[in-house]
């Protein structure tokens, strides 16, 4: 998509929009991560509502299916003591033919602060970015095949608080449906961007994209090989509704090769982490041993989202709430 990282970052380095991992600098990141700490807290305690965004009205515009990622955000959001207004596709007038404009245009009239967007189109996010008002902020809950990258920070936080802030120590293996994943794109521009020691894909040929090697990863067509001496091994979901034409044999055929057992998990170091950012197709893609394991951190992951979407909300909005006006 864009590289035109002004979109995102204002000339002063804060949060604008948050669109996609790439382009942004580690420093950054690492600045969410350390808020994201900071969340985690209120989070866990008995009041769990913090008054930074009280006031503001945040827009969950859900184009798309959603649980975990549309609920972590509106429960971000009320911690934040914004106003939440969930909208979905199946109640909203696109199904009537008004044109996604029509829609923010009526949701600006309505004095919006922040659209939450979640689309099928890869670069829906960066579309509406660039044609809101310049007052509002935009984050990207997951375009197309493109970017989610609230979902990759969730990700490195639940990574960083599971095994430290070294990432240059660790080897993390992404296994599953590459080709199809905007999490996998996310995660693997803020694995590099953090230095982790060494990143790699896992998966069928058919489910590797094009041009791999240029993101900076190690690939790999073995389960075995792939996850041999990793400490992180993040499961990605096979998303058949994204697939065209047949690029697998069976379902019973990938979890033969490329589903993880317990078994197959003695290859990678004793203390590995797995993680999955659901859904989780069990016995497709992971055994439910496996998922429901001691090496297992995939609820945490979901816990971990809403404080790192406390973050990244608060960031994005910082400058309108200190009176800046954006350019
Ligand atoms: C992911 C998504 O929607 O891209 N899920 C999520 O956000 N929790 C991955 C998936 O659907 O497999």
């Amino acid at each position: 998509m864009t590289r035109d990282n002004s979109l995102q970052v204002d000339k002063d380095g804060n949060l604008r929009h948050f669109l996609c991992i790439r382009g942004l600098t580690s420093n950054l990141l690492t600045d969410i991560l350390d808020a994201a700490e900071s969340f985690a807290g209120v989070t866990e305690q008995t009041v769990k509502k913090v008054p930074l965004l009280r006031g503001k009205t945040i827009v969950n515009l859900f184009f798309e299916a959603s649980t975990r990622t549309r609920t972590t955000f509106e429960l971000a959001a009320k911690r934040l003591s914004a106003d939440v207004l969930n909208i979905s596709v199946a109640v909203s007038s696109t199904v009537k033919g008004e044109s996604l404009m029509d829609t923010l245009s009526n949701l600006e009239a309505m004095h919006v602060d922040m659209f939450v967007v979640r689309h099928a189109e890869s670069g829906s996010a960066h579309f509406i970015a660039r044609n809101v008002a310049p007052h509002i902020s935009v984050i990207n809950a997951g375009d197309g095949r493109h970017a989610h990258p609230t979902q990759a920070m969730l990700d490195m936080f639940t990574i960083r608080r599971t095994k430290g802030k070294d990432f240059g120590r660790l080897r993390v293996a992404i296994v599953g449906d590459i080709l199809h994943s905007r999490v996998a794109r996310s995660q693997i521009h803020a694995l590099n961007l953090l230095n982790t020691g060494e990143v790699r894909i896992v998966a069928p040929k058919t489910l590797i994209p094009a041009h791999a090697e240029t993101l900076g990863v190690h690939i790999f067509h073995d389960l075995e090989e792939g996850i041999r001496d990793a400490d992180v091994i993040m499961m990605l979901r096979l998303q058949n509704e994204r697939m065209e034409g047949a690029l697998l044999p069976s379902e019973q055929e990938y979890f033969q090769l490329f589903g993880l057992t317990e078994d197959k998990l003695t290859s990678a170091k004793p203390d590995v982490t797995v993680m999955h950012p659901g859904p989780i197709n069990r016995g497709v893609e992971m055994d439910s041993i496996v998922a429901d394991g001691p090496r297992s951190v995939i609820l945490q992951q979901v816990s971990h989202g809403i404080a790192v979407r406390m973050a990244v909300m608060s960031m994005a909005m910082r400058r309108v709430g200190m009176g800046g006006e954006r350019n």
